[in-house]
């Protein structure tokens, strides 16, 4: 088990990539702590990973309010000894483009990202340097924070200073042994979500055509004609958090099926039928 005897926070765990994340470092060993500003997501994915037999916490924190964020901290550290790997995972969605984004929406979308990404590394920096421990930041893209997405301007505006975020606190962060980096998904296939969030009893969702049909949009556009499942995100947070990749620092782990990648006049899709 790569992660044995580690404590790890992860922000935003719902049954999709944060919760995937959570329970794939656990699998590895790791004690988590999951934190969401929904109750139910905090304490689904904590009682999952115990029912696995990992041990888990969860803690309902918004992540934008410094006091919720620096007592979650304090209690984590209190409960588990310290914080090793923290992940900050949580968003929200609201694709609205630059013409149509009311202020206040684009503060809040803009908040929870990167303010929270800021609270979260900052008061869990600062844990980990009081107790002279090394450890591990990572902080989770999207496709959209590296290229120009219409209708979606808060999100990849976001995500896009997350990767920057992500380098600065690298070089701040280095000399005290706490590496940063960064994981990008991209759009994720829904059926391993579906089946966790039933595992964790939630409703099975009923057949969605629809939904199918904009996903299958999704999959035609990646390279590797397929999307990428939380499951492979999850083996790509093992490795950032873990020895393997003690020589990476201010990068960013794309897993996206080669979408970035892709040449823009190229469409995968056509030129494989
Ligand atoms: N779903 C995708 O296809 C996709 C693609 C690329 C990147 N990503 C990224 O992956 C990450 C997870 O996405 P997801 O689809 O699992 O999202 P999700 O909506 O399923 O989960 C987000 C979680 O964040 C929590 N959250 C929201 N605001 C919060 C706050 N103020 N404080 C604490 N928790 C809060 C929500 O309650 C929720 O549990 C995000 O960073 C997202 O940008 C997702």
């Amino acid at each position: 088990m790569k992660l044995q005897g580690k404590v790890a926070l992860v922000t935003g765990t719902s049954p999709n990539i944060g919760g995937g994340i959570a329970e794939a470092l656990a699998a590895e060993g790791a004690a988590l702590i999951c934190v969401d500003a929904a109750r139910a997501n905090a304490e689904d994915c904590a009682n999952a990973i115990k029912a696995a037999g990992g041990r888990a916490t969860g803690k309902v924190c918004d992540v934008l309010d410094q006091d919720q964020v620096r007592r979650t901290v304090e209690e984590a550290c209190a409960e588990f000894g310290r914080i090793d790997v923290l992940v900050n995972n949580a968003v929200i969605f609201n694709k609205k483009g630059v013409l149509n984004m009311p202020l206040a929406e684009w503060e809040k979308q803009i908040g929870v990202i990167l303010t929270g990404a800021f609270l979260f590394t900052k008061h869990v920096a600062q844990s980990m340097i009081d107790r002279k421990t090394k450890g591990v930041i990572i902080n989770i893209i999207s496709t959209a924070g590296h290229q120009g997405e219409p209708g979606n301007i808060a999100y990849s505006t976001a995500k896009c200073g997350m990767l920057n975020f992500t380098r600065s606190a690298a070089m701040e962060l280095v000399g005290h042994g706490i590496r940063v980096n960064s994981l990008t998904p991209t759009a994720t296939d829904p059926t391993e979500s579906d089946v966790r969030a039933a595992r964790w009893g939630r409703a099975v969702p009923s057949p969605n055509p629809a939904r199918d049909a904009a996903f299958d949009v999704f999959r035609r556009g990646v390279p590797m004609q397929r999307l990428p499942r939380p499951s492979d995100y999850g083996r790509a947070a093992v490795f950032l958090a873990s020895d393997d990749s003690d020589m990476m620092t201010g990068t960013d782990l794309r897993i996206d099926g080669g979408a970035v990648a892709r040449y823009w006049a190229w469409n995968p899709a056509r030129e494989n039928v």
